[in-house]
């Protein structure tokens, strides 16, 4: 497995397929662990991501360290986390459909490669990436979705908050995004302890 991704890391890491590998500083591949049960999309590299050459960095990925230490995951021991494109668009805009078309090989392969059984789907674009337009965030939130249903068998999916819109809504009160997010989390966590 090590080796397959490995692989696909370097092939990654030399991709020109689309314009963001003419601005990009690093290519942002995966962070985590490789032989994980529980894999988290986001949408796609930041600043400090581009920066560091590793996902989730920035407040947005210190923040979701908290999420996953309130329940005692982390990412060196349970989590391997990957983004929907690999190379960061010029002032975080969306990534365009041409990149994440051009991009999505890689994801597709790290998919296969790691193997995972519960995929956290973090903000709308990595939703849509894998579910297609199947409805807001707010409405989809902490639901399962069965895998064989997208092509994926054996894999269920659980579309989450992105930490970024967390941090733009401080509230901690009984049905506030962060007080939702506390119960996704503990269903997360619920489902991997059966694993
Ligand atoms: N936001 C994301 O979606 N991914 C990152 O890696 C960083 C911020």
């Amino acid at each position: 497995m090590y080796e397959e991704l490995e692989k696909v890391r370097t092939e990654c890491l030399n991709c020109q397929k689309c314009e963001l590998s003419k601005s990009r500083t690093q290519v942002v591949f995966s962070g985590g662990i490789p032989n994980s049960k529980l894999m988290l999309i986001g949408e796609a590299p930041g600043f400090w991501e581009d920066k560091t050459g590793e996902p989730f960095v920035g407040k947005a990925g210190q923040l979701l360290d908290k999420i996953f230490a309130c329940v005692g995951l982390n990412r060196k021991e349970h989590v391997y986390i990957c983004n929907t494109i690999k190379c960061r668009p010029p002032e975080n805009r969306d990534p365009l459909p041409e990149e994440k078309s051009a991009c999505r090989e890689f994801l597709d392969k790290q998919i296969e490669i790691v193997n995972p059984k519960i995929i956290l789907l973090c903000g709308r674009v990595a939703v849509q990436s894998i579910l297609g337009n199947i409805g807001g965030i707010t409405k989809i939130r902490g639901k399962w979705f069965d895998g064989k249903d997208y092509g994926f068998e054996g894999k269920k999916f659980m579309p989450i908050f992105h930490p970024s819109y967390l941090l733009r809504n401080d509230s901690r009160e009984k049905g506030s995004p962060k007080w939702l997010m506390w119960q996704d989390i503990k269903e997360i966590k619920k489902e991997y302890d059966k694993l």
